[in-house]
């Protein structure tokens, strides 16, 4: 039987991709769920769909986690519903690919609020009285542009590389708290983020994951307890042999895989 059977679990952007597959797998083990994200149509046809195979609570609450009070809310909401997050599924995040100083200034800054700052304000908020509780999780999804620059995919891959490094060290604080702590880090996977960041052409040296595989992933790191999880045989390979080659050789081949998103390059 799941451990998250009857828990309670929170994901956030849990209208596409990972986050949806991530409500169809716990929704399976008989999690109740918050469903969040800023599409209210598309959780509410999730959390239809869900009602009527499972034998479960859902909450749907839409928010905009690029603005900056919408973690507050959130929880102030699930507390006045008398919901105990059980695990916090830290899953809402964009990307978006193209030269530094050509993407817009502004969208590049409501992804660091989204893929940190947001993160960070939920983990804090959920983390307080998981800790009181001495149990709970949360797991982050990070990436494998957590471990190294990329070019074109500056900001995106810094944010990841935060969330990662948060995640770790966060980890470590919670052992003796009895609350896990989780960073997940997938490579390419098949969601609506290529679309969204602008990378559906993209020619892969590897096959992109699902969002299942994924998931199990995320799950299996939890019950281990392990700090941080990289998705899919080819991703932990690459993220292995990263270590013992120099940083500038890795930064130069990122260089070559993400060129073709330079509009500098284009125009040449
Ligand atoms: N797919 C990949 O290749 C890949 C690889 C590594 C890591 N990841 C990470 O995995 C996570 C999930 O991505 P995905 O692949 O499932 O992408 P996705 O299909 O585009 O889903 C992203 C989710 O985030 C939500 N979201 C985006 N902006 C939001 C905002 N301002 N407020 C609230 N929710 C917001 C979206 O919901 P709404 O649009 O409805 O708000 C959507 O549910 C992200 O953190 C991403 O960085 C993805």
């Amino acid at each position: 039987m799941s451990e998250w059977k009857s828990k309670t679990v929170l994901i956030t952007g849990a209208s596409y991709g990972i986050g949806e597959a991530f409500a169809h797998r716990l929704a399976r083990d008989g999690a109740n769920l918050i469903l969040t994200a800023r599409s209210g149509d598309r959780l509410e046809a999730l959390a239809n769909e869900l009602r009527t195979r499972h034998q479960i609570g859902i909450t749907v609450i839409e928010a905009d986690l690029s603005q900056s009070s919408a973690p507050q809310t959130l929880f102030e909401k699930t507390e006045a519903a008398g919901l105990q997050v059980d695990l916090l599924v830290n899953n809402a995040g964009f990307g978006l690919v193209g030269d530094f100083d050509n993407l817009p200034l502004d969208r590049q800054l409501e992804m660091i609020q989204v893929n940190v700052m947001a993160l960070v304000a939920l983990a804090h908020l959920y983390l307080q009285p998981m800790i009181r509780r001495r149990s709970g999780a949360i797991l982050n999804l990070a990436s494998t542009a957590s471990f190294q620059g990329v070019p074109y995919f500056s900001v995106y891959a810094a944010t990841k590389s935060f969330i990662m490094i948060f995640s770790e060290g966060l980890w470590a604080e919670c052992q003796p708290l009895g609350v896990r702590v989780a960073a997940l880090c997938p490579g390419a996977t098949e969601s609506n983020f290529q679309v969204v960041a602008g990378t559906e052409n993209h020619s892969r040296p590897v096959k992109m994951q699902t969002p299942e595989e994924v998931v199990e992933v995320g799950l299996k790191a939890l019950e281990d307890n392990c700090a941080v999880a990289v998705s899919g045989f080819n991703n932990r390979a690459m993220v292995f042999i990263e270590r013992f080659v120099p940083r500038s050789f890795v930064t130069r081949l990122a260089t070559k895989l993400y060129r073709p998103f330079s509009a500098r390059s284009v125009a040449k």
